[in-house]
């Protein structure tokens, strides 16, 4: 497993564990989260808001039993005030509730501080140096080590890229979701890393692109239609494995990891194999690039600079 380090001295393994979709029995996630840290991975990706709480409070059970606080890069999310009654969810990215916030996370996550803690989401009209403020003051405390925002709104990211110290930007990447390949030299110039989430779209870029596809894809996304979808896939897989090959083109990034879900031991498992892969015997540029190219290169079209 290589490791990536933030600016803030934040090591990073490069394939991560995003623990949105995992098991809400306590029990059934430890067992996939034991597997994930002895494969190699020690980034676990998580929110306040994954099962309302829940998915904290499983990390930390996971925390508390293995005894592996000091193995783990740990990261949680913050700035949705949810409901425990109804599904209500409000934006709230204000110094009152970020404060609020961290002390629930850290004891649902059994632990007194966090490697990254992300504000999850934003738009331009929040109060920025508000939020900016409080994670610096939470850093300060020593309850955090680094913070980052979650953002695919150009406007948001540019703002924070400018007028704040963060270490990581969370935005979906892959194939498909190439949007971010427009933001990445404003990126890096800022000494920031991404941390790239849903690099397997679902599970559509994996051996089983056509099951997923016809489950998760019917309708298509971001403005590209199931037959387009489906035309870059086919072509793209005829060149090398889509799993490996998506590893390969996100790691040429900045990237500091790529955030990975699995919801079941087997796809974490599969996941490992084909990074280990990837490292081990790399597609040639050539190759890459046919992939790459096999796919609609798309612009985020909503909230820009
Ligand atoms: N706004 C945000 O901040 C935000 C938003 C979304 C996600 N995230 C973070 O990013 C992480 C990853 O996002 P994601 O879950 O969308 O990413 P993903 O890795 O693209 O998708 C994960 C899903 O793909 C399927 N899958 C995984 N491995 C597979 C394999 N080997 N073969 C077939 N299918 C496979 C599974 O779906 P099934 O369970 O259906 O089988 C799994 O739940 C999340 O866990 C979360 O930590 C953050």
């Amino acid at each position: 497993m290589k490791f990536n380090t933030t600016k803030s001295g934040i090591k990073f393994s490069e394939l991560g564990f995003g623990a949105m979709n995992l098991p809400n029995d306590a029990i059934d996630s430890q067992y996939i989260l034991d597997q994930a840290v002895d494969l190699g991975i020690t980034y676990i990706d998580t929110a306040d808001l994954y099962q309302k709480g829940q998915n904290e409070k499983n990390i930390g059970h996971f925390i508390k039993q293995s005894k592996k606080r000091d193995q783990i890069t740990l990261a949680s999310k913050v700035g949705n005030r949810f409901n425990m009654v109804n599904d209500d969810v409000q934006w709230d990215p204000s110094k009152a509730h970020i404060k609020q916030s961290i002390h629930e996370s850290l004891k649902r996550l059994e632990t007194d501080y966090l490697d990254l803690y992300m504000l999850h989401g934003g738009t331009i009209e929040d109060q920025m140096d508000e939020t900016i403020e409080t994670f610096e003051n939470l850093k300060k405390e020593g309850l955090i080590r680094a913070y980052g925002i979650s953002s695919i709104r150009p406007n948001v990211i540019d703002y924070y890229l400018k007028h704040s110290q963060i270490d990581t930007i969370m935005m979906q990447f892959n194939f498909i979701d190439n949007r971010p390949t427009d933001l990445i030299d404003a990126i890096q110039s800022e000494n920031v890393k991404i941390l790239a989430r849903g690099p397997l779209m679902k599970g559509l870029l994996t051996d089983q692109s056509e099951a997923v596809l016809n489950k998760k894809f019917r309708e298509g996304t971001l403005g590209l239609t199931y037959d387009t979808i489906k035309e870059g896939v086919q072509i793209a897989q005829q060149i090398a494995p889509l799993q490996q090959a998506v590893y390969q083109y996100l790691s040429s990034y900045d990237v500091a990891s790529i955030v990975n879900g699995a919801s079941t031991v087997e796809q974490l498992k599969a996941n490992v194999r084909a990074y280990e892969q990837m490292k081990d015997d790399p597609i040639e540029t050539d190759a890459l690039n046919q992939m790459i190219h096999a796919f609609k290169s798309i612009q985020y079209e909503d909230h820009l600079v």
